[in-house]
């Protein structure tokens, strides 16, 4: 059945090959307007298969996303940001940008450091570069926006105070049982952060007790900001890499339920109960 595609498809491989082998811009010139101009997200026409869309793809692939958004700034600058500040300045900003990346390092943007990525090659580094310059502010904002919730919830804790949070942490009719997503930040907390910051989120010998930190002010922003980077001088290891930001999101969902008093030490009822 899927015969008659093969010599379409190597034809095909050839022609991108050779466009590979050239400058970008001088496939993409050849490229008809329309099909320029086509989303980066549509893989599935072979006019995608560019090396910009390409860079998107390894971007995807990679850990970047757990640092980086496009259009907000996570515990890294958004990559419309740095597409900012980098534009006009050609293939010299390139090759730097593709050596710190690999290198990591912090001092352009801040005092949190980049984590290195040494295992990624120039030839990926380069393409993701190369798409992360070509993107233009107003992309992809409602994707950032659907993640940052907006919505609060109020909740009584059993000494009768009304707490709120901006995600939920009950669900069901009789609001008992916690989330998917709480009871997730359970499992991992207790998984990985217990062994440091004490089980149940109550502080250890080695790390502070996270309720107090949140009780102190630290946002979401900061906590995803220090888990994913670390402090490795301190003995915080970087979890980038290891966690999506949704599990760290589910983590601190977790904590913040535990310092609110919504949820109790131990085990809390959920929908697999
Ligand atoms: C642990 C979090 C983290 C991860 C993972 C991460 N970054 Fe970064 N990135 C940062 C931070 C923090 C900065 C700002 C560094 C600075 O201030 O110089 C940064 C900066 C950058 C910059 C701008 C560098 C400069 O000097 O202006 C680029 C480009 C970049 N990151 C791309 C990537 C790509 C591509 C990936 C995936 C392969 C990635 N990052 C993975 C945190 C991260
Ligand atoms: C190997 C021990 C260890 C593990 C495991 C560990 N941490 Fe930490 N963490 C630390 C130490 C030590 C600090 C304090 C660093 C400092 O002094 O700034 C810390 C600090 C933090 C902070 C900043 C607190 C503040 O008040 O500044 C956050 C947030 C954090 N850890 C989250 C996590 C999460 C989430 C996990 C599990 C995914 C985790 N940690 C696992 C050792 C650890």
């Amino acid at each position: 059945m899927h015969l008659p595609q093969i010599p379409v498809r190597a034809a095909l491989a050839l022609a991108l090959g050779l466009c590979a082998a050239l400058a970008l811009q001088a496939c993409d010139t050849k490229a008809p307007e329309g099909e320029a101009e086509a989303p980066a997200g549509a893989v599935e026409t072979p006019e995608s298969e560019t090396m910009t869309s390409d860079g998107e793809a390894k971007v995807r692939a990679s850990d970047c996303s757990t640092c980086h958004a496009v259009d907000q700034k996570l515990v890294g600058p958004s990559y419309v940001e740095i597409a900012k500040r980098y534009s006009g300045e050609g293939q010299a900003a390139v090759k730097q940008l593709v050596k710190k990346i690999k290198e990591g390092g912090s001092g352009n943007w801040g005092d949190v450091p980049m984590t290195p990525h040494p295992q990624l090659s120039d030839a990926d580094l380069t393409a993701m570069v190369q798409w992360i310059l070509s993107l233009e502010p107003g992309e992809d904002e409602s994707a950032d926006a659907a993640e940052a919730g907006g919505e609060t919830h109020s909740y009584k804790t059993d000494d009768g105070k009304t707490v709120q949070t901006d995600f939920a942490v009950f669900t069901g009719p009789d609001q008992k049982h916690v989330t998917e997503d709480l009871f997730h930040g359970y499992l991992q907390y207790n998984s990985y952060c217990f062994r440091c910051h004490g089980g149940d989120a109550v502080g250890g010998e080695l790390a502070p007790d996270l309720r107090k930190s949140l009780e102190k002010g630290m946002t979401y922003r900061e906590f995803l900001s220090v888990s994913m980077a670390g402090r490795e001088e301190k003995g915080m290891p970087a979890w980038a890499g290891f966690f999506e930001k949704k599990d760290i999101r589910a983590i601190y969902g977790y904590v913040k339920a535990r310092q609110l008093g919504l949820v109790p030490a131990g085990r809390p009822p959920s929908v697999y109960d």
